[in-house]
């Protein structure tokens, strides 16, 4: 008699691992970088037809998402940054990091971040600032980060998290699953997702194959690094 009230003690303690959904409580985000350059054509038409997917259709809720705007800038031997796209570039990919960490409540940043994207996408970044206004957040402290040098302090953190990337990034967006690039395959990006968490999967999941890439051919939606080109 003991031993079986002691056998259901067992199976009761013990019920929650076998009944409860084992492992969405335990199973850790995965980890999804976004390498780019504010004004690459290719990142903004990722962060602004493709990353905000995520939001609406709730695989956030098994991701943790950094954002790294630096992309292909290079550090000046006088310690200036150098960016791809020009002096606009610079300032901008200073600004998202300044609004990154201003705001570090992931869909506070984004929200900003996304309509500085958008309007680079409908070639009307000169607009930027308006987008304060839009997401209805004070400029205030985003703007001092800008000119008082905390913002380029940010770039240089950036610029050593982007240089020691392994492997090293060959163009942007480079898009980084759990550690592993996605190469041409980054507008895929929720398949991995998917694919790389260990808990129960979200609805979100559903459906979404990963179709490998077969040819590796040279892709022309990304914005290669300038050295690498020349280096061809
Ligand atoms: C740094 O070097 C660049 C190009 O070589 C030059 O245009 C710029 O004025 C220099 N800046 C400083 C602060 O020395």
């Amino acid at each position: 008699m003991a031993s079986r009230r002691l056998l259901l003690l067992i199976v009761f303690l013990f019920s929650p691992l076998f009944f409860a959904s084992p492992s969405s409580a335990l199973a850790p985000k995965v980890s999804l970088a976004l390498y780019y350059e504010t004004l690459c054509p290719y990142c903004s038409n990722f962060m602004v037809n493709y990353l905000p997917k995520i939001f609406e259709n709730g695989l956030i809720s098994i991701v943790d998402l950094d954002l790294i705007p630096y992309g292909n800038a290079k550090i000046r031997s006088n310690g200036t940054i150098s960016c791809q796209h020009g002096p606009d570039e610079c300032l901008l990919n200073t600004v998202e990091a300044c609004a990154i960490s201003e705001w570090p409540d992931l869909s506070v940043h984004f929200s900003f971040i996304y309509c500085v994207e958008k309007l680079v996408a409908e070639h009307k970044h000169l607009e930027w600032e308006s987008c304060f206004s839009k997401v209805g957040l004070d400029s205030q402290n985003v703007m001092d980060c800008y000119s008082n040098g905390y913002g380029k302090k940010l770039e240089l953190q950036y610029a050593a998290q982007t240089d020691s990337l392994q492997p090293p990034h060959r163009y942007v967006p480079w898009v980084v699953v759990d550690g592993q690039p996605l190469y041409d395959d980054y507008q895929d990006f929720e398949a991995y997702i998917c694919k790389a968490y260990k808990g129960d999967l979200p609805k979100a999941c559903d459906g979404l194959v990963l179709k490998m890439n077969q040819e590796r051919k040279v892709n022309r939606n990304v914005c290669y690094d300038n050295k690498m080109i020349s280096s061809i």
